[in-house]
């Protein structure tokens, strides 16, 4: 059943909107859908990446690394240092749209999964980078 309904609520063609809130599914769910959805196009299911386009999540210092730092490269694309130069003309897109609670199980989910091992992030944390706004 909860695999029906993350699977349902990555088919409501790019919104979740409809999907969060507090009806149904555990944050794993939740996180597991907003990356299916918005992520795995370009970082690929497996976090695996695209050599020379879209960088490997799995392993990423990144990813890994301070909790503030990969909530505003989401948020705000704010460039972390740890982030390898970029590759050819790909580009990440922002999502600043995503809710708190989006944004806190995506992040917490690739922070445990693809060989990572980082502590989850919350929704507390994403909601104080927000109003914090873009770093200079
Ligand atoms: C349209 C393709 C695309 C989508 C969709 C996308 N990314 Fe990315 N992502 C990129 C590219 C390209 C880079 C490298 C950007 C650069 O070097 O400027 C990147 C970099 C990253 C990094 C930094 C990796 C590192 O090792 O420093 C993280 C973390 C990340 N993306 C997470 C996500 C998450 C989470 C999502 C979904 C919410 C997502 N991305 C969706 C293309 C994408």
């Amino acid at each position: 059943m909860r695999v029906i309904l993350a699977m349902s609520c990555g088919l409501l063609a790019g919104s979740l909107a409809g999907c969060g809130g507090d009806e149904g599914g555990s944050p794993q769910d939740r996180g597991s859908a907003v990356y299916a959805t918005h992520c795995a196009s370009c970082h690929q299911r497996d976090g695996s990446g695209v050599s020379n386009a879209y960088p490997p999540l799995g392993g990423s210092a990144t990813v890994n690394g301070d909790a503030d730092t990969l909530i505003a490269w989401l948020l705000f694309g704010t460039r972390p240092a740890t982030l390898p130069p970029r590759k050819g003309l790909a580009v990440m897109p922002q999502f600043p749209w995503l809710s708190d609670a989006d944004v806190a199980a995506v992040l917490t989910r690739v922070r445990s999964q693809f060989g990572n091992d980082a502590p989850p992030i919350t929704v507390e944390q994403v909601a104080a980078v927000r109003a914090a706004g873009p770093r200079p």
